[in-house]
């Protein structure tokens, strides 16, 4: 992702899903300096972690953390008017939501931007048609969604969990 950031030349990001801030210690270290991500989780004591490793790697103030259900977030960006305005927006958050996300991304992001959306493959359990529970069933909905949405081109990269690499038209 890290190399993917600079090939576009990014320098506004979005990450849905932090966790302890691996993803976005790599998307920051690859924007330039004047370069911002915008990062929503909604716990305060994972991103604890996070926040200090971005201080030791000198990235935090590139950083915009909104703690927060990232759907009311991502409200907040188009309401105020940032539509089109993002290069780069990574998906790894509740996966109930993704859909959501996905469409509120497609919105945020600039035409020839990039979102990206992990864990396509769920352990493999999409290409699995004996696995039938409501999350499985609801990633394969949303990969199939994604295959006939012609406002993106994307590619399904079949690396650790799955990245769906999708370029906004
Ligand atoms: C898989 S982790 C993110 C990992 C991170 N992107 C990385 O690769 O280093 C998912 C994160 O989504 C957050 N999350 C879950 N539901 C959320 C919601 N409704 N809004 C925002 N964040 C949420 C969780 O708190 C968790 O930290």
């Amino acid at each position: 992702m890290a190399l993917l950031v600079q090939l576009i030349g990014a320098t506004k990001a979005l990450e849905v899903g932090v966790f302890t801030g691996y993803s976005a210690l790599r998307v920051a270290l690859a924007l330039p300096p004047e370069g911002k991500l915008v990062a929503c989780d909604v716990s305060e004591e994972y991103t604890a972690i996070a926040r200090r490793y971005w201080e030791k790697a000198n990235v935090a103030h590139k950083i915009d953390l909104r703690i927060a259900p990232a759907v009311d977030t991502l409200n907040q960006l188009i309401a105020s008017g940032q539509a089109n305005s993002f290069d780069f927006a990574f998906i790894d958050a509740d996966k109930s939501n993704y859909p959501t996300y996905y469409e509120q991304a497609l919105q945020l992001v600039r035409p020839g931007g990039l979102i990206a959306i992990d864990n396509v493959l769920w352990s493999g359990q999409v290409a699995d048609s004996t696995v039938q529970d409501t999350r499985t069933q609801a990633i394969r909905d949303f990969n199939a969604r994604l295959y006939k949405d012609e406002r993106v081109v994307i590619s399904l990269v079949p690396i650790a969990d799955g990245l769906t690499l999708a370029m906004k038209r």
